[in-house]
């Protein structure tokens, strides 16, 4: 009896070790005050955008709420605001999988507000389905909606700077491939989904490599980040036996998505990373990607690609001028 006692102890002390050394990832220390700053952050009705945005709302900052669903977003407009004590918590309507959606919302940020100094683009999914414009889900979404946006609002970041972008990325992006001939290949497998999630990511790698050389001498600087493996909403496609098996796994070794915000957070706030503009950074330091993710042809091939199709026409000037640099 005395020895199941003992061992059950110790795999409580040892999950606890566990937990604490390599789940809980690293807090961000900065205390930066962002009273008078204007931060945008896409999905932000739940998950981490839910959590980043609390912890900037606390900062003071006035907090957009990009987000498709107005009563998802209002309830947790709600929460933040009696959190954080923060009334300057609004939301605006922005569905990532319409590049239309994704202009409206540029067109009402910029004629309603008239700074804006940082740009989370965190949304994100892994879903099954076509964006508006015939996208794959996840490419749509994660990557070429953000891309629309963030260049939709440079000009304004670059008034306001210092400003900042960071971009939510994910460790997966290992596994992702740019294949030019076949961007949006047809299939739904839960492989092929894992797949275009993985590209997705990977483009979210090096647009902001491309956006840190773009954005050179502007004091606009950009970071991609990993937040950690996350319990969030990000599972809730499972069926329901699968969730059987995922959510106590879940509960004790994922990160809460306030522990999983914190890289977030540090690339929004950290004074002096800014030398590290273009970067991946984890566990609020900087890590170093895989070759494949620092490859500035494919980098400026994709963007390239974009900025002259004629569904990105009011990007190309931009996109133009950064290419003749390089
Ligand atoms: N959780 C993890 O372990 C993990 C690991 C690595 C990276 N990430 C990344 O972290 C980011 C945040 O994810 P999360 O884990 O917090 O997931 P989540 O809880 O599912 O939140 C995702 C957010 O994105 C929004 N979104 C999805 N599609 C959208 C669209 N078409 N237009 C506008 N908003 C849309 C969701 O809105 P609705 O609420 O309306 O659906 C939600 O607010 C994602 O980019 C994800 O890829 C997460
Ligand atoms: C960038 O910031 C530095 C230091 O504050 C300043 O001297 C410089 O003029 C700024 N450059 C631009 C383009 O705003």
């Amino acid at each position: 009896m005395v020895s199941y006692v003992v061992a059950a102890a110790m795999l409580v002390a040892l999950y606890v070790l566990t937990y604490y050394n390599l789940l809980k990832g690293t807090r961000c220390r900065s205390d930066t005050c962002l009273r008078g700053r204007t931060v945008i952050v896409t999905g932000g009705n739940t998950g981490l955008g839910k959590e980043t945005a609390l912890d900037l709302a606390r900062r003071g900052a006035q907090l957009i709420l990009a987000c498709r669903s107005k009563q998802r977003a209002e309830a947790a407009v709600f929460d933040i605001r009696k959190k954080s004590g923060n009334n300057q918590v609004i939301f605006m309507q922005l569905d990532l999988a319409s590049l239309k959606s994704v202009r409206a919302f540029a067109e009402t940020f910029l004629k309603s507000e008239p700074q804006l100094h940082v740009l989370i683009n965190n949304a994100g999914t892994g879903t099954a389905g076509k964006t508006a414009d015939g996208f794959n889900m996840a490419w749509g979404v994660n990557h070429l909606g953000h891309f629309l946006l963030t260049h939709l609002l440079l000009d304004r970041l670059k008034q306001c700077a210092p400003s900042r972008i960071v971009a939510v990325s994910s460790t997966m992006y290992r596994f992702g491939k740019i294949d030019f001939s076949n961007l949006n290949p047809p299939g739904e497998s839960l492989i092929q989904l894992i797949q275009y999630y993985s590209d997705s990511k990977l483009c979210n790698v090096l647009f902001v490599r491309e956006l840190a050389n773009c954005l050179e001498g502007t004091n606009v600087t950009c970071y991609s980040v990993y937040p950690g493996v996350v319990n969030t909403e990000a599972f809730r496609h499972f069926k329901w036996w699968q969730k059987v098996f995922f959510a106590p796994v879940a509960t004790l070794f994922f990160r809460s998505p306030a522990d999983g915000a914190q890289t977030s957070i540090f690339c929004a706030v950290q004074e002096g990373i800014e030398k590290f503009s273009g970067r991946y950074f984890t566990d609020c330091k900087v890590q170093e990607v895989l070759p494949h993710a620092r490859d500035d042809a494919v980098a400026r091939k994709l963007w390239e690609l974009h900025s002259v199709t004629a569904w990105l026409e009011s990007v190309a000037a931009d996109g133009r001028c950064c290419l003749s640099q390089g």
